[in-house]
């Protein structure tokens, strides 16, 4: 049996992915290229709803792409692109835009915490059609499974009315994905403010550890983590939420078994924790980081290898574009002077 096709997408929002993303996303995606038919892409229509300036937008792309090759996505199993670089995603983006009830928008939950913070009247139209444009995203390259995390579940469940109301008024077109429930992943909190998640958004620069960051400085915010009373190392998320999210960071770096570590620190106190913590981060982060930049220092190959990515991902995105632009009625484009992709 084929494999299952896989699509994910992710955000160039920053200058380097944060241990959440790292554990939520990367991780994930490179996992599941040795059992699944891999498109993952890096997210730019998405992320000029809140009008990143363009040089920034730039660099984030490729930095983001960069971060992937380097932590193990691998160009020859997986194919990742740049979204905004396969023109057909806003096409088809309109045509289901136009297939969307006003109701069923408005009730995206993410629009109203992100319209709010803009006022509501000010917020951009795109943040308003933003998830569909990520149904978009799916239904073009008729994936299977659909990795997401809680804050993505009621996009996707709008992907699949959206595929399922296409196919049953112009005829059958889309594939119905589901969303594939990763294995357990705890949620790892900010370092210093361990009731909140690691966020970009949310968190103070001190509370984040980053991929790229240097490792005398991620070790600097592991050894400041915000801890609890007591002494004891013990999993105790309600009253020992800092130590609790230490050692989770711990477990999923080093594939230890929390109840397993409890038990190496018994005896120690927080700092003996911390250190190893540190150190296992480090271990994990510091050769994406020098992958990382020998990427980013030559362009034109970094480029290259989106290239390839671009080109495989233009071919399924062509012909899901033609099926689409058939079933509602749309005459056949005809060949221009200058063939484009
Ligand atoms: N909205 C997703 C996020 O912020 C990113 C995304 C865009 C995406 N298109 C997608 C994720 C398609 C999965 C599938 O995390």
């Amino acid at each position: 049996m084929a494999r299952p096709r896989v699509l994910s997408g992710i955000q160039p929002t920053a200058d380097s992915f944060h241990l959440g993303n790292f554990l939520g996303a990367v991780r994930q995606w490179i996992g599941m290229q040795e059992t699944h038919d891999a498109f993952y892409f890096i997210a730019d229509l998405h992320a000029i709803t809140v009008h990143p300036a363009p040089a920034e937008l730039r660099r984030r792309t490729r930095v983001s792409a960069a971060q992937l090759f380097a932590a193990g996505l691998d160009p020859e199993r997986s194919t990742l692109f740049v979204q905004s670089q396969i023109r057909e995603h806003s096409e088809l983006a309109w045509v289901l835009i136009c297939n969307t009830g006003m109701g069923e928008a408005a009730r995206m939950t993410q629009f109203k915490d992100k319209s709010a913070k803009f006022g509501e009247s000010s917020a951009g139209v795109g943040l308003f059609t933003y998830p569909i444009l990520q149904a978009a995203d799916i239904l073009m390259y008729q994936a299977d499974q659909v990795p997401v995390g809680a804050d993505q579940k009621q996009h996707l469940e709008l992907t699949r009315d959206l595929a399922q109301r296409f196919n049953s008024r112009y005829g059958p077109t889309f594939t119905v994905p589901s969303p594939y429930i990763p294995k357990e992943v705890e949620k790892i909190a900010d370092l210093q403010d361990p009731l909140a998640k690691m966020s970009k958004s949310s968190s103070s620069p001190q509370g984040i550890l980053e991929v790229l960051e240097e490792p005398r400085v991620l070790t600097k915010k592991i050894m400041r983590a915000v801890t609890d009373t007591g002494t004891e190392v013990v999993a105790d998320p309600e009253n020992k939420p800092g130590v609790t999210n230490l050692l989770r960071i711990q477990s999923a770096l080093s594939g230890t078994p929390v109840a397993e570590l409890e038990a190496r620190y018994v005896g120690q106190g927080y700092g003996a924790l911390k250190k190893d913590v540190a150190e296992v981060v480090v271990d994990a982060f510091a050769p994406i980081r020098e992958r990382t930049e020998k990427l980013l220092s030559d362009e034109a190959e970094l480029d290259r290898l989106l290239a390839v990515g671009a080109r495989r991902a233009a071919a399924v995105a062509r012909e899901t574009m033609e099926a689409v632009r058939d079933r509602v009625g749309f005459l056949p484009v005809p060949s221009r002077p200058e063939s484009d992709v």
